[in-house]
């Protein structure tokens, strides 16, 4: 059977995710009882009290459909950004945003613009569009360089893609950065800036995407519950976009998109500013004592805005074999020189350390 006949032949290039080891699979290789799951960037803590009861609270209404304009979130969304519920959009992840937004703009003969490496999606979504990709090269300190995104921009370019933290580096750019990027920049294109490494950040120079943000020009800010809010299992992300873009991309969504027990949870925990400076803190707190172990080992890394750190390494998918050994699980790339390492809590990063230490010591 010629299976390629049924296949629209821009999927050819695109590489279906693949999901790392399954705990189980991990406790197997290693014969070790406890693991330390530092590859995805998650959470190391549960979702917030107030989401856990408002999710408990939920289940007996699972046989109604969810509400499918995540009305109540939006609009809770709306208060606390001061953004107009109209331009709110929710997704299953802000994964599914990233999609539904290529989905919308992007067609044969567009081009979309970003650094690399970065999250993989904004390659995905780009090549089952069946738009071009130019993918530019990350600063030394893993940052996106705006200033070589801009001078590449073409007629073609549909979208430019901006990841700050930048996801597997953690670099960040600035407040001006971002303003001299935005500033007389061609209204051909739409600028998405991924936020979702936000919450982390404690930086003043940081970019506040969200300052630019004025409901008008082509400038989308997307975020995540995923992250900060531990409710990556959940899914469920958000993003401020233009009226006349959240219309279109309701036409491209999914009726149903978020579930109704994500919205819940979103909503409860949303405003509990207190637990998430707490989370700041340690997150902080685990980076400074990680760099302390990569400098002791002089191991190069970049300096990280986000909730993992990339470090370099001789032979990266030995150290990877070594580290799963010990039931640390990290994130490998096909060929890169080096692994991405989350910041767990705080056994986790003591576990971390003393593997390193073990390794390179
Ligand atoms: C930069 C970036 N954007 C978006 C996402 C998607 O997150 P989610 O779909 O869980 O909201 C991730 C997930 O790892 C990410 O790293």
């Amino acid at each position: 059977m010629q299976w390629d006949k049924f296949f629209r032949s821009n999927l050819e290039p695109v590489e279906a995710y693949v999901p790392g080891l399954r705990e189980e699979q991990i406790k197997e290789i290693a014969q070790v009882d406890t693991i330390y799951k530092l590859s995805s960037n998650e959470s190391p803590f549960p979702p917030f009290p107030t989401a856990i009861a408002a999710m408990a609270d939920q289940l007996v209404r699972l046989n109604e459909y969810p509400d499918g304009s995540s009305y109540e979130l939006t609009l809770l969304l709306s208060h606390h950004y001061g953004i107009a519920q109209q331009q709110i959009i929710c997704g299953n992840g802000s994964n599914e945003l990233i999609d539904q937004i290529a989905q919308t703009c992007l067609e044969p003969g567009d081009e979309a613009l970003y650094c690399w490496p970065s999250f993989v999606v904004y390659r995905s979504s780009t090549q089952i569009a069946g738009a071009d990709r130019r993918e530019l090269p990350l600063r030394q300190d893993g940052s996106y360089d705006l200033a070589a995104l801009k001078a590449a921009i073409t007629d073609r370019t549909k979208i430019i893609y901006i990841c700050s933290p930048n996801n597997p580096t953690g670099g960040l750019v600035t407040q001006a950065e971002l303003a001299d990027f935005l500033s007389d920049l061609p209204d051909h294109l739409l600028v998405v800036f991924d936020a979702a490494y936000e919450e982390f950040v404690d930086d003043d120079y940081a970019a506040r995407p969200l300052d630019f943000y004025d409901g008008v020009r082509p400038f989308v800010v997307l975020r995540t519950f995923s992250k900060m809010y531990s409710l990556a299992g959940i899914r469920v992300g958000y993003g401020f976009a233009p009226e006349p873009l959240v219309e279109q991309v309701n036409k491209v969504r999914a009726p149903f998109n978020v579930n109704s027990i994500a919205q819940a949870a979103a909503r409860a925990s949303l405003g509990d500013e207190k637990e998430l400076t707490r989370r700041r803190a340690l997150n902080t707190a685990g980076r400074e004592r990680l760099y302390d172990c990569f400098d002791q080992l002089n191991l190069p890394y970049f300096k990280s805005h986000g909730n993992f750190i990339w470090v370099t390494l001789p032979d990266a998918m030995s150290t990877f074999d070594q580290l799963l050994a010990r039931g640390i699980i990290v994130r490998s790339f096909d060929g890169a020189p080096g692994l991405r390492v989350g910041v767990g809590d705080e056994l986790a990063v003591s576990k971390t350390i003393q593997a390193f230490e073990e390794l390179f010591g």
